[in-house]
């Protein structure tokens, strides 16, 4: 590992999207191109720490000094965040699917022949990582950090979130149609604490992924009062 100030330290990071399967062609998924968790990802390594990072499918190269293990859907990726623990640090960064099909088809679904209605896909709710990870107990990472992305009263949703999910820290942004942050490299976002809202200026997702990392390092160095 690279010498720095959060030698010593284990960070699990999850990014990109979830594949739910329908059967074993198709699947739900979503838009999270995962650029922002490989960049945290990326930071957190050049600070000294030790990286597990936990994808789904991306188009992304494994971040170098980082060890990468690459999932497909929410519960494998449950499982992978599971067997990295212990961790002192956890940022969740995944856009990990809400729902999965119930029922996995064990063959490729066919079209029916003769006017046959289409399928009927039922969905059941998947895990929430990030709020696992956040449940109090002996492996709960000391700070654990997840994502917002709103689209209307994002400071408001966010907070809220942040209570019910139980982690320490939200990166909330704007993701309403036209904002560009889906697949784009830039990102405004606002981190919220139990002590308030802090809101950086629009900058790549490699700068957030960096000034993310620099909060994390000095939070290590003066823990907040809590
Ligand atoms: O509830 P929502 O999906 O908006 O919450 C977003 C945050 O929760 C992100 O940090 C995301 O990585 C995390 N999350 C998760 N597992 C889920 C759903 C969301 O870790 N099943």
């Amino acid at each position: 590992d690279q010498p720095g100030p959060l030698s010593g330290r284990h960070a699990i990071v999850t990014s990109g999207p979830t594949h739910e399967p329908i059967d074993p062609v198709r699947y739900i998924a979503n838009r999270s191109s995962g650029k922002q968790g490989h960049a945290i990802a990326a930071s957190l390594a050049a600070l000294g720490a030790r990286v597990t990072l936990v994808s789904g499918p991306t188009r992304l190269a494994d971040p170098a000094g980082v060890t990468t293990v690459h999932v497909e859907a929410a519960r494998e990726m449950l499982a992978a965040v599971e067997a990295a623990l212990p961790a002192d640090i956890a940022v969740c960064a995944a856009a990990v699917a809400d729902w999965r099909p119930a029922l996995e088809a064990g063959q490729k679904l066919k079209k029916q022949q003769g006017g046959a209605l289409p399928p009927d896909i039922r969905l059941i709710e998947n895990p929430d990582i990030l709020r696992r990870l956040s449940e109090p107990g002996p492996t709960r990472p000391a700070l654990v950090v997840g994502f917002a992305a709103e689209t209307e009263c994002v400071l408001d949703h966010a907070d809220a979130k942040r209570r019910r999910k139980g982690c320490d820290w939200i990166l909330a942004n704007d993701v309403a149609t036209g904002t560009g942050t889906f697949g784009g490299d830039d990102n405004a976002v606002h981190l919220l604490d139990d002590r308030g809202v802090e809101s950086w200026p629009a900058m790549s997702k490699q700068a957030v992924a960096d000034r993310l990392a620099a909060r994390i390092v000095d939070h290590f160095a003066a823990p907040d009062p809590s």
